[in-house]
């Protein structure tokens, strides 16, 4: 008998993919990512990853979800019993991001409080890696940072609380609340941003083109990380929830709505973001370039420093906008704390339970590493890692072993097309079967020539400029480690005899 879990209705479902796909990536890596690689001229290789890689990878997703419906791990089974592994590995890159990405989301809950009483003061960015994380040099662990702690205690309750009950009373329920509101903060922050005088100072910035950019490969790999993580596609997370779809249900408009919803959101992000960059180098009498920070010192340095110069009402922004960090960031993380929850739910037929509180449990052991005063840089390191050599390049194994090694696009053509408004056409095939793997090949391939370089160069600089041996172990040991540990949890047995099946083996069965 199916007893899988499933989506009370279409909106429930689309609601929860867009609540994945919008999250702290949108806020507070779109505007810095798109700034740093061009600004506008940026456009042209976000809109190719999106149309070539993002959207026709999110369909491919959707479309292995329904058809096997299992979690990752179990769907690349069911495609092929050599290929679990992948599933596997796909679902560790969502395990190691959840331990940090609720560490994030701990923070804007704090600083969501710190709002009401603009307690950072005016040295913002003192005010962050001294008085608030109490920051140790790379490598150093230091002690647990309170204010770090109780607020991811809070997250991990919320999220784990949410995904005990169940697929449509828990993160359905949960995105029909957080993302109306979400959006409806966001609009209000939006409106506000750009009448801020100076605002079309920022916006210019923003869009004004630098086309030198274009033929730099790191801007290609930005673009293409930038769509992965935003669209939250080849970390397990949309196989994982279009398994919960009923039979009859859409999935190529899904995908065209909720990709274009999140690319929406995120230009909304940006234009937000710059327009009150814009206000700020305005008051300061200074270039809008002067004013851009990345990553963190975007939402926790510059953000501060623009609430505080706001010219009224000062405290509410400053709340609302960390408050939207903490409702996009909840309700992606949902769902990339669910992708081993399914996981470990299919194959060791535990229960539904048992699985949240034992993954979800040792997550949040694990991202205690990153609530201590050291927490910041292991945190930096491992994001780059698990981004660049986690997410992008299992995106592209992804589509090489469907593509080529599988040959399995036809079969999932027709299985789209046979329940879906919008048919697929050679647009598809050729954006999973060529360009993709040649577009996305190349740059993984000048990605990890570069950082290998790195690494065994003396004299060129790591990322963030660490040390090598903290690289190694804060970087390239995660990045393999999951890899490995992906492997093994492969081999293990499985305790549902049923479930394992093949297509094939199904087929004969019948
Ligand atoms: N897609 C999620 C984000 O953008 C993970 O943050």
């Amino acid at each position: 008998m199916e007893t899988r879990s499933q989506w009370g209705t279409r909106a429930g479902f689309i609601l929860a993919a867009v609540g994945s796909a919008v999250g702290l990536g949108n806020i507070w890596r779109f505007p810095a990512v798109a700034y740093e690689n061009g600004g506008g001229a940026f456009f042209i290789p976000y809109l190719f990853a999106l149309l070539t890689a993002g959207i026709p990878i999110l369909i491919l997703e959707f479309t292995i979800g329904h058809k096997h419906r299992g979690s990752a791990p179990l769907s690349y089974r069911r495609m092929n019993k050599k290929t679990e592994w992948i599933g596997w590995w796909q679902v560790l890159v969502a395990f190691v991001i959840s331990t940090y990405y609720s560490v994030i989301i701990a923070w804007a809950i704090m600083y969501s409080i710190y709002s009401f009483n603009l307690n950072w003061g005016e040295d913002t960015e003192s005010f962050l890696f001294n008085d608030y994380l109490n920051l140790a040099a790379p490598g150093e662990i230091g002690g647990l940072v309170p204010s770090v702690l109780i607020p991811l205690i809070v997250v991990w309750v919320v999220v784990l609380g949410i995904l005990f009950k169940g697929v449509k009373k828990g993160i359905e329920v949960a995105n029909r609340i957080f993302i109306p509101a979400l959006v409806i903060i966001f609009l209000v922050i939006v409106i506000r941003a750009v009448t801020l005088p100076g605002a079309t100072a920022g916006l210019d910035a923003f869009f004004a083109p630098d086309f030198s950019k274009i033929l730099e490969p790191d801007v290609w790999v930005a673009a293409y990380g930038q769509i992965f993580f935003s669209l939250s596609i080849a970390f397990a997370i949309m196989i994982t929830y279009s398994s919960y779809l009923p039979k009859k249900s859409d999935i190529t408009n899904n995908a065209f709505i909720t990709g274009f919803a999140n690319s929406s959101f995120e230009l909304l992000c940006g234009i937000g973001v710059f327009a009150v960059l814009g206000f700020m180098a305005t008051q300061q009498g200074v270039a809008v370039s002067d004013v851009v920070a990345g990553g963190v010192g975007l939402a926790f340095v510059v953000f501060p420093q623009i609430i505080n110069q706001f010219p009224a009402l000062n405290e509410l922004f400053g709340f609302l906008f960390f408050a939207s960090l903490v409702l996009a960031g909840l309700t992606s993380l949902m769902s990339i704390t669910e992708t081993y929850v399914a996981g470990l739910v299919d194959k060791f037929k535990i229960s539904r339970s048992k699985a949240v509180l034992f993954g979800g449990g040792l997550a949040a052991v694990i991202s205690l590493l990153f609530a201590t005063r050291g927490g910041l840089n292991f945190l930096d390191s491992v994001d780059y890692f698990i981004n660049q050599f986690g997410v992008a390049f299992v995106g592209l194994v992804e589509v090489i072993v469907v593509a080529w090694i599988l040959r399995k696009i036809g079969d999932f053509k027709s299985h789209a097309n046979g329940i879906s408004d919008i048919k697929l056409g050679s647009w598809w095939t050729i954006s999973l079967g060529i360009i993709t793997p040649i577009v996305l090949g190349y740059t993984m391939y000048g990605l990890f020539a570069q950082n290998l370089q790195k690494q065994f160069d003396t004299d060129s600089g790591n990322y963030g400029n660490y040390s090598d041996s903290f690289i190694f172990y804060a970087g390239w040991i995660v990045a393999l480690g999951v890899i490995v540990v992906g492997v093994l949890l492969s081999l293990a047995k499985w305790k549902t005899p049923q479930a394992e099946k093949t297509d094939s083996e199904a087929r004969e069965a019948k």
